[in-house]
C-alpha cells in the first residue's frame, strides 16, 4: 500500500515510534528513523529489512532547528522525497501545577509542540513541491480530557491539536493531509510498572476494558497515512478503546 513512499518518524528508536515505523515498512514504505539517541536502531533497521523494506537512522533532536532540516535533507538524499511525516517524539516532566518547575513547563512545550512545528515546517518545503504529503501528530487522550499533575504535558498536546487544525488548512491545497492521532492508555514500559491494582482501576474507565497497544496506534497510523484517508485532513483521531468520546 506503501510502496515508493518514503516516511520520516521522530522518536522511532523505542515505544509507539518503533511500531509506527515497522508498520509503515511492512506497508512497503521506505523510513527516516529520527531520535536523539541511536540505540537500539541497529535492531529498528534489521527489523525493516526482514519485512522486505528499507531505512536509515538519522540522530536529531526535533527541538534544534538545524537538526529538523537536517533530517529532511538526508531522507531526500536517501531517497529522493519525503511523503509521510509522524511526529510522535514525547516526553513528560509530570508534577501538580504549585510544583511544576518553569524548566519542566519548558522542556514539554518545546519537544512536544515546537518539535512538531520544527519537523512539519521543515517537510512541507518538500511536501510542496511534490504536492503530496501525509503528516500525522501523535497527541493524546489528556490534551482533550486533562489530567492532573500533567499541565504540561496536556497543554502540549491539546496545543498539538490546535496545530493539527492549522497546518491542514494551510497545506490543503498542496494535497497535503494533516492529522492527528490520540492515544489513550497504551501499554509501555511506563505503564507495564504500575502496581496491578493502579492498572486494574485505570482500565475499568475504558469501555473496551484493556489498556491499548502500540500496534493499536500504528495501525490508525498506517490508516491516516494510505489514500484510503485521503479525503481526511484535520482530523483527530482517538485511538483509546472509548475512555474518552
Ligand atoms: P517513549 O518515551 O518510549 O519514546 C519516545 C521517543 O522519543 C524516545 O525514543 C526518545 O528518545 C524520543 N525523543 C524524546 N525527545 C526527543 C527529541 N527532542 N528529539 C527526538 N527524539 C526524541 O514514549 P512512547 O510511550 O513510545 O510515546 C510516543 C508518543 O506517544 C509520545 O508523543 C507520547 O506523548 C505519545 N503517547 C504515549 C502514550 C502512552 O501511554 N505510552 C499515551 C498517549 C500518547
Amino acid at each position: 500500500m506503501l510502496k515508493d513512499k518514503v516516511a520520516v518518524v521522530t522518536g522511532a528508536s523505542r515505544g509507539i515510534g518503533k511500531s509506527i515505523s515497522l508498520a509503515l515498512a511492512r506497508q512497503g514504505a521506505k523510513i527516516v528513523a529520527v531520535d536523539v539517541t541511536l540505540k537500539g536502531m541497529d535492531e529498528l533497521l534489521a527489523e525493516i529489512k526482514s519485512l522486505g523494506s528499507e531505512g536509515i537512522a538519522v540522530e536529531g533532536n526535533v527541538t534544534v532547528t538545524a537538526d529538523t532540516e537536517t533530517m529532511i535533507e538526508k531522507a531526500v538524499a536517501a531517497y529522493g522525497r519525503v511523503d509521510i511525516l509522524v511526529n510522535n517524539a514525547g516526553i513528560t516532566r509530570d508534577g501538580l501545577l504549585m510544583r511544576m518547575k518553569d524548566e519542566d513547563w519548558d522542556a514539554v512545550l518545546t519537544v512536544n509542540l515546537k518539535g512538531a512545528f520544527l519537523c512539519t515546517r521543515a517537510a512541507s518545503k518538500v511536501m510542496t513541491k511534490q504536492r503530496f504529503g501525509r503528516i500525522i501528530n501523535i497527541a493524546s487522550v489528556v490534551g482533550q480530557m486533562g489530567n492532573a499533575g500533567q499541565a504540561n504535558y496536556c497543554a502540549s498536546k491539546a496545543g498539538l491539536m490546535g496545530l493539527t487544525r492549522s497546518n491542514a488548512r494551510e497545506l490543503a491545497k498542496r494535497n497535503i493531509t494533516v492529522n492527528a492521532v490520540a492515544p489513550g492508555f497504551i501499554v509501555s514500559d511506563m505503564t507495564e510498572a504500575l502496581p496491578d491494582k493502579v492498572k486494574q482501576e485505570m482500565a475499568a474507565q475504558i469501555p473496551l476494558e484493556r489498556f491499548g497497544t502500540a500496534d493499536d496506534i500504528a495501525n490508525a497510523v498506517v490508516f491516516l497515512a494510505t489514500d484510503a484517508s485521503a479525503y481526511i485532513t484535520g482530523q483527530v483521531l482517538a485511538v483509546n478503546g472509548g475512555m474518552y468520546m
